[in-house]
């Protein structure tokens, strides 16, 4: 199969149906816009079983995802998109990047979500931006950084949802979009890798801070939030 793009956890590859591409997700990580790397055992099928439940959840509250099939454990088949050169990051507490750069204690609760938009460019560190410089970069049409926003909104009360359902706190996340027939359509992962996930009570980080911070038990991690996620005898293949 062609491959038609190489990130840093995943591949993409063409299929004969130019709408449908393969995402092959890979054992790699890698932390600070590339400046850390490693693998975590078994992170390919395991981010590939959740997102794929996840979006198949998400499709099934009304929310159009790029998500068509998992024809293998570490694969999905999804719809071709043209993504936006964005990342939508939606917090729930202080954490990370956001504790950093404004000195906030992590774990400070919000009143309300924080929606965030981050240009996608590895050359620059992925900049920070708001709307004025949306739009003054023509990085979306009119109107579409208001549709991203309440999107990631109501995506953000659905997975909280989800993962408090399974004893996990969303802290937070982020998401990508493209387009296909001129749609909005919610792209790429949602995983540990791209979610901020704390077990109820404790507090215990269940995702990616675990490699990035070097906690140790960042395979136990994943491999526990597949477990809730995707329950025994549920691996369906399609
Ligand atoms: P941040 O606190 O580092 O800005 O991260 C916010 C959320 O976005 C966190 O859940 C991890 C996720 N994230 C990615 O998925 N990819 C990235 O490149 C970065 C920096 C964060």
């Amino acid at each position: 199969m062609e491959r038609m793009y190489e990130g840093k956890a995943k591949i993409v590859y063409r299929t004969e149906d130019p709408e449908r591409v393969l995402m092959r997700f890979k054992d790699d990580a890698t932390a600070f816009n590339g400046q850390k790397k490693g693998a975590i055992a078994d992170k390919g099928r395991v981010n590939a079983g959740i997102s794929a439940a996840v979006f198949r959840y998400l499709e099934g509250e009304g929310i159009v995802t790029h998500y068509l099939a998992q024809p293998a454990p570490d694969e999905l088949t999804v719809r071709h998109l043209t993504m936006l050169p964005l990342e939508v990051v939606v917090r729930n507490r202080a954490a990370g990047s956001f504790s950093r750069r404004l000195g906030i204690e992590e774990g400070r609760a919000f009143s309300a979500p924080v929606v965030e938009f981050y240009l996608k460019d590895d050359a620059l560190g992925d900049p920070l931006l708001n709307r004025h410089h949306i739009r003054a970069l023509g990085l979306a049409e009119e109107g579409e950084a208001d549709r991203l926003e309440e999107q990631a909104l109501r995506i953000n009360e659905l997975l909280r949802r989800y993962f408090a359902a399974r004893d996990l706190e969303l802290v937070d996340f982020k998401l990508e979009f493209g387009r296909a027939a001129g749609e909005l359509i919610l792209g790429d992962e949602i995983t540990p890798d791209t979610c901020r996930l704390w077990q109820v009570g404790s507090g215990e980080r269940m995702d990616k801070d675990r490699f990035r911070r070097d906690l140790g038990g960042v395979e136990e991690a994943y491999q526990e939030v597949f477990r809730r996620v995707v329950p025994q005898g549920e691996k369906r293949e399609d």
